[in-house]
């Protein structure tokens, strides 16, 4: 049986996360850890136990895990891309700084680590179109940094501690409950709000312009088997290309328009998120995902979009 501490568990991915994790372990052995000013609210709270948690104060995060007996911690905390471009020292913080907390927490008490990586982990120079996943990596958003010294450091306590330290890296994910909030990939999720609501959506990532996607059943499913996968299979550990599907600004517009053919767009292109969207791959390599660990993603972009739309609608308009 495992006992799970969320680390993040009100963000983005950690609100689908740990109610998915306390569906498969029970709600009683998931504990959501969130900080002050993002209390789990409804379902998120009423489901399972909550822990505030701090991931940069190491002695709270021991204190839970002893408390709840944890085994598997999942750390979610972190800025987005261009909320950290803004704020690199607390990127930093949040990132590096909470990572070493929850590594050192995890070699004390033989838990497990899964901690995402994301698209931004590589740079400019790396190959851009099927980028593989043993490759040059130089980011140069401090974003891009932290994950791959988030990637290195978990390898390093795997390889020196034999901390079971497992991830991916996450294309920009898209969903119907939590916004994104701060990310250079979240024009693909504002863009079907825009679609739902009737409204004309300003596209502020230019035509053209190529990034790895995927719906979030298919990011939590990764995240759940990784996990689960036989480490005598594993050859990489930190962290893993997973892909479903590469598009730009005008083909996920076309694929809504085929549904919500009033549906218009235009383009008012924000330089930084366009700074990073160029440096990001095209699309990325993840056959050793799916040899090592049997990842294979269900949804590609139309049938992502029917969901959306459907969701979406049922959310926002009643
Ligand atoms: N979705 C992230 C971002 O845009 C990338 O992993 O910051």
């Amino acid at each position: 049986m495992k006992n799970i501490l969320i680390i993040g568990a009100t963000g983005q991915i950690g609100s689908e996360l740990t109610m998915k994790l306390r569906e498969l372990y029970g709600g009683a052995n998931v504990v959501a850890g969130y900080i002050p000013g993002a209390e789990p609210k409804g379902e998120l709270l009423e489901s399972g136990p909550a822990e505030i948690c701090d991931v940069t104060d190491g002695g709270q995060i021991a204190a839970i895990v002893k408390k709840y007996n944890i085994d598997t911690i999942y750390n979610l905390a972190a800025l987005l891309s261009v909320v950290a471009e803004g704020k690199p020292l607390l990127a930093w913080k949040i990132g590096i700084g909470g990572l070493l907390s929850v590594l050192e927490v995890a070699r004390e008490n033989g838990c497990a680590v899964f901690t995402p990586s994301s698209i931004g982990a590589f740079g400019p120079e790396s190959p851009a179109d099927k980028t593989p996943q043993d490759t040059i990596q130089r980011p140069r958003t401090i974003y891009g940094i932290s994950k791959v010294t988030t990637e290195l450091l978990s390898d390093y306590y795997h390889n020196k501690y034999g901390v079971d330290t497992r991830s991916v890296r996450f294309p920009g994910l898209i969903s119907y409950v939590a916004p994104p909030g701060g990310g250079t990939t979240d024009y693909a999720v504002d863009i079907y709000y825009s679609a739902v609501r009737g409204e004309r959506f300003v596209c502020p990532i230019g035509a053209g312009t190529l990034m790895d996607m995927m719906y979030m059943p298919d990011a939590l499913q990764a995240a759940v088997q990784l996990m689960e996968a036989d480490p005598a299979r594993l050859v990489h550990r930190n962290s893993f290309n997973i892909a479903s599907m590469s598009f730009a600004p005008e083909t996920i517009f076309a694929c809504i328009k085929k549904y919500k053919p009033a549906f218009e767009m235009t383009f008012d292109v924000d330089p930084l998120k366009q700074a990073n969207a160029d440096s990001w791959p095209n699309s990325i390599d993840d056959t050793c995902a799916r040899e090592e660990w049997g990842w294979n993603p269900t949804y590609d972009l139309d049938s992502m979009t029917v969901d959306m739309l459907d969701k979406l609608s049922k959310k926002l308009l009643g």
